[in-house]
């Protein structure tokens, strides 16, 4: 007998889908993708664990930038910096100084919120009658997480977590362009942790104070600098195209003169369309020669190079795109989740996540424990190419319902007809359809479907 034949969806409207964010943080929770850290302690604030799907996840996301960006060009080098970097750095790239946000406190309550966001403390519980807060005027709090540096703490020195990835690429700007024998214009990416001591962290990971950048600086000569800001904004939104967002969840957003960060001669932020409103996935920044400029003046070293066309010196513009891992993993999360009305009356939960990016990519389920060996067999082969999972126990219907929900492409059933016509049913996620394909051939029949494409 072949796998269950299941009634197919209904088509839902995309608003009728788009689920609110309770359900999306209760399955990543329920299903291994992501909690709060330390949650046996009771959690804590701006902090979060990615499970045993969520860390796959969001590697498979982290390759694809790396493989689109790094791989794919010949003018972009990679690299992986320290975290901590010179204590100079961040005096020198202005954090020290301006990467604060406004601060105020309730005289009453003692509940400390950032000033531009008063929504988020509620009514004040220590002020009954009003209800309303007595908060202090606002004073800059600064963002940036202090450690110190040494065995002895007496003689040791006050170090920041980085908060942002870039800096140490700016630092490492002459380095990568000699040893790589690169000429601007060239760019240098890099993917690693980033550390903000958020006022309010919300949003469940949308703002953490600990979570992951990837970025690119893209150094080119001061002429043409529109030119590659158009470049990179294009690649960028053709990126999160690829992940699935659609033209009516995702916009550009150029930012207005008077938001623009210290360094920015001009700004766009991509922005996605979160059950909690439109918010900024992704920045695309003309830098100019602020970053190199400074560390040039800091450090004493000369970080300018040869203008080839006229024998002079230059120091190149950045252009750089920084895009938010774990912000991009909600996305995908929030534009993959959906709620189905099956016709049969049923309700199944499926999270349409790319194919090549998902956790699982396919599960194998014998229909009876009794065919778990030759099931096994065919699980160890495929997984030297995909990640695979293998399930046994309950009902055949069931065990599709929880891939689906983890969004698992394909399910691959070996029956009791597989023993005697050596085929296995594969069903497909999305439509549900079943078909039969040899056993020999469904390596290469999921190979066609999971790493097709571009
Ligand atoms: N180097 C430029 C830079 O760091 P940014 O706009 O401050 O620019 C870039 O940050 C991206 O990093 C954002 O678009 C967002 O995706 C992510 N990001 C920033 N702060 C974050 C936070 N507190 N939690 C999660 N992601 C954050």
């Amino acid at each position: 007998m072949a796998a269950d034949a299941e009634q197919s969806p209904s088509a839902a409207s995309p608003a009728a889908s788009y689920a609110k964010m309770d359900e999306i943080v209760s399955l990543c929770a329920r299903r291994g993708f992501i909690w709060q850290s330390s949650e046996i302690y009771g959690g804590i604030n701006g902090f979060w664990d990615y499970g045993p799907l969520g860390v796959e996840l969001k590697n498979n996301l982290k390759a694809l930038w790396w493989q689109r960006v790094v791989r794919e060009r010949d003018d972009v080098e990679g690299i992986d910096s320290s975290i901590i970097a010179h204590p100079r750095t961040w005096e020198a790239s202005g954090h020290v100084e301006h990467f604060s946000d406004p601060l105020v406190d309730c005289r009453a309550c003692k509940r400390r919120v950032r000033a531009d966001q008063l929504e988020d403390a509620g009514p004040c519980p220590a002020r009954q009658g009003t209800s309303e807060h007595d908060w202090t005027p606002a004073r800059s709090f600064n963002l940036m997480l202090r450690t110190q540096i040494g065995a002895q703490e007496e003689l040791a020195s006050t170090a920041f977590l980085r908060a942002e990835t870039c800096q140490s690429i700016f630092l490492d700007f002459k380095r990568v362009r000699e040893s790589a024998r690169q000429k601007i214009p060239f760019g240098i990416a890099q993917i690693g942790k980033a550390f903000r001591n958020e006022i309010n962290p919300r949003n469940f990971t949308f703002r953490s104070r600990e979570f992951e950048q990837a970025e690119l600086e893209f150094f080119v000569h001061p002429s043409e600098r529109e030119k590659w800001f158009e470049h990179w904004l294009a690649e960028r939104l053709a990126f999160h195209r690829e992940l699935g967002f659609r033209g009516d969840r995702l916009r550009v957003r150029p930012h207005r003169p008077d938001e623009l960060a210290h360094y920015a001669r001009a700004a766009s932020d991509i922005e996605f369309l979160f059950p909690f409103g439109w918010q900024e996935i992704e920045g695309i920044h003309d830098r100019g020669d602020w970053d190199l400029r400074r560390h040039s003046e800091y450090s004493g070293k000369d970080l300018s190079v040869t203008d080839e066309a006229n024998p002079s010196r230059y120091t190149p513009m950045v252009i750089e795109t920084s895009v938010g891992i774990d912000r991009s993993c909600l996305a995908l999360l929030c534009n993959a989740y959906a709620e189905e009305k099956l016709a049969d009356g049923d309700t199944r939960v499926v999270l349409r996540l790319p194919s090549r990016l998902a956790p699982v990519q396919a599960a194998v389920l014998p229909l009876a424990k009794k065919l778990g060996e030759p099931a096994q067999r065919l699980a160890a082969a495929l997984r030297r190419r995909f990640a695979v999972f293998y399930d046994e126990a309950g009902n055949i219907g069931r065990r599709y319902r929880r891939q689906d929900e983890v969004g698992t492409p394909y399910c691959v059933t070996y029956d009791f007809e597989s023993e005697t016509d050596a085929k296995v049913t594969v069903r497909e996620r999305d439509s549900m359809a079943q078909e039969r394909v040899s056993q020999d051939g469904v390596l290469s029949y999921l190979q066609d479907r999971l790493e097709g494409g571009r």
